[in-house]
């Protein structure tokens, strides 16, 4: 890590587990603040349970061991009340599938305004006007008549976008992306990374305020024995 850089998110030894299916075996690593770090490796090494870990987001299933420590504070064992704190303010996560971030019976403006309200207390003009500079920022065409479209008139790519884009907007400390943009044409794809998120990832953790494209880093997972290296 470079020096002077703080460590807004450090693993260790995380273990997740479903019955006798060890989904990972003591996974650690460090994100840096100003820093991207890709987690890669072949299919089932365990990349999406390990960033679904990070929000305690994973089934009642699975058995999770370690620290996951965000800013000191270790969320594996954080109350509930101060999990979602972090959920809501601190940390936002992309998924692969669209559908599963944006609710089928709102606007665009709705639900991108709704975060703006709560997480930055911006609304009416000024959620406005910051909603149409994120949709931007992820290239959505014809701002304007999008803002009152619903998820299913959009295309799949523009849902990703737009899902992309209320991630951004309670400008998290921690941006966690897993496949986000597996659903865009390849066009799309590098202009998301390259305006929206981080050059050049399939899964990615990746710190969302960094003005320094130097700091990147990946960290492989393992098949075989699903550790990293
Ligand atoms: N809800 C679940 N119930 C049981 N096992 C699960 C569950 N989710 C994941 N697993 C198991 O955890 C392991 C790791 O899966 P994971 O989805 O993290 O892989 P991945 O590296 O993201 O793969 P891909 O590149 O295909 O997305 C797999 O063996 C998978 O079967
Ligand atoms: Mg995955």
């Amino acid at each position: 890590m470079a020096p002077g850089l703080t460590t807004p998110l450090s693993i260790r030894d995380v273990t997740i587990a479903f019955g006798a299916n060890m989904a990972t075996r003591s996974i650690s690593f460090d994100i840096a603040s100003g820093e991207t770090l890709a987690l890669v490796g072949e299919s089932d090494s365990g990349k999406s349970v390990t960033a679904l870990s990070v929000l305690k987001l994973l089934p009642p299933t699975a058995r999770l061991a370690g620290q996951i420590l965000f800013k000191g504070q270790d969320l594996i064992t954080a109350p509930t009340a101060e999990l979602r704190a972090v959920r809501g303010n601190d940390i936002s996560m992309i998924f692969q599938e669209p559908m599963s971030s944006l609710n089928p019976v709102h606007t665009i403006k709705h639900q991108i305004g709704e975060v703006l309200a709560i997480h930055r207390g911006l609304r009416a003009a000024a959620a406005r006007a910051r909603t149409l500079e994120l949709l931007d920022a992820v290239c959505i065409p014809d701002l304007a008549s999008r803002l009152t479209a619903y998820p299913h008139q959009l295309s799949g790519g523009q849902r990703q976008r737009v899902m992309i884009a209320m991630a951004l907007a309670n400008e998290p400390d921690l941006l966690i992306a897993d496949e986000p943009t597996t659903a865009l044409d390849v066009t799309v794809q590098a202009q998301i990374l390259t305006l929206a998120i981080a050059p050049g990832h399939g899964d990615a953790v990746h710190h969302p305020r960094s003005g320094n494209r130097q700091n990147h880093r990946r960290s492989r997972l393992r098949h075989d024995r699903r550790r990293n290296r």
